[in-house]
């Protein structure tokens, strides 16, 4: 499984890439707000950081307006991935992007419908929002696995992308249904290594070694 940080935070990024785990970046428009910093220049800075694909948000909602600002993010470097809307016009712009070689991130889907109609506009990946759906009301883990199910039915090749993840547990689910990448918050990518055994077996070695009074170096 792929994880990619969903996050405009250069530090976090940096953070996350000395660790040695980072395989792309998503952001939003409600992220690029919060970090306070100009588009173009932030996405140029993640862009040069990671190797792996980063998405960049189109925020017009008619195709050919899509299609000047998916033009502009697109220069910016060749692992810029463009994210659209799931919507007639967001689908359009996917199909045109996608027929010139241009990765695409599809993402606000909320049902296996939505997600067929995606990967047969060619995507890259489709984000599935799995903790806005489960704060309506809904399972957010039925909408992953009726998507694999569904892709595995026809052999698309588009990339579940398991997003809107809010705990570990949500990450540990979309691995067993066999999603290709999550992106987190990077507060939970490093939540993912606490175990509480982890810590107290740590603390009982280190005491146990403290008594043999040697040292490795
Ligand atoms: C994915 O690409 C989105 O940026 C993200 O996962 C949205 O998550 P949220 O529901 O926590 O805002």
């Amino acid at each position: 499984m792929k994880f990619f940080a969903d996050t405009a935070e250069i530090s976090e990024i940096e953070e996350l890439i000395d660790i040695g785990l980072l395989d792309g970046v998503t952001t939003n428009p409600s992220l690029i707000a919060k970090s306070g910093r100009d588009f173009m220049e932030v996405t140029k800075e993640i862009c040069a950081l990671v190797d792996g694909p980063v998405s960049a948000e189109v925020v017009a909602l008619d195709h050919p307006t899509m299609m000047k600002e998916a033009d502009k993010l697109r220069a910016i470097a060749d692992n810029v991935c463009i994210k659209v809307p799931l919507t007639i016009d967001g689908l359009k712009t996917c199909k045109a992007l996608a027929e010139d070689g241009t990765m695409v991130n599809v993402t606000l889907c909320f049902s296996a419908n939505q997600a067929l109609l995606a990967a047969k506009a060619g995507a890259t990946f489709i984000s599935p929002f799995i903790g806005r759906h489960d704060d309506n009301g809904f399972d957010g883990m039925d909408l992953i696995r009726d998507i694999r199910l569904i892709y595995d039915n026809y052999g698309y090749e588009t990339e579940i992308l398991a997003a809107s993840i809010r705990h570990a547990t949500h990450v540990l689910e979309s691995a067993r249904i066999g999603a290709d990448v999550a992106t987190m918050p990077p507060k939970v990518i490093k939540a993912l290594f606490n175990h509480v055994l982890t810590d107290k077996g740590i603390e009982g070695f280190l005491k146990d070694w403290a008594g043999t009074g040697q040292s490795i170096l």
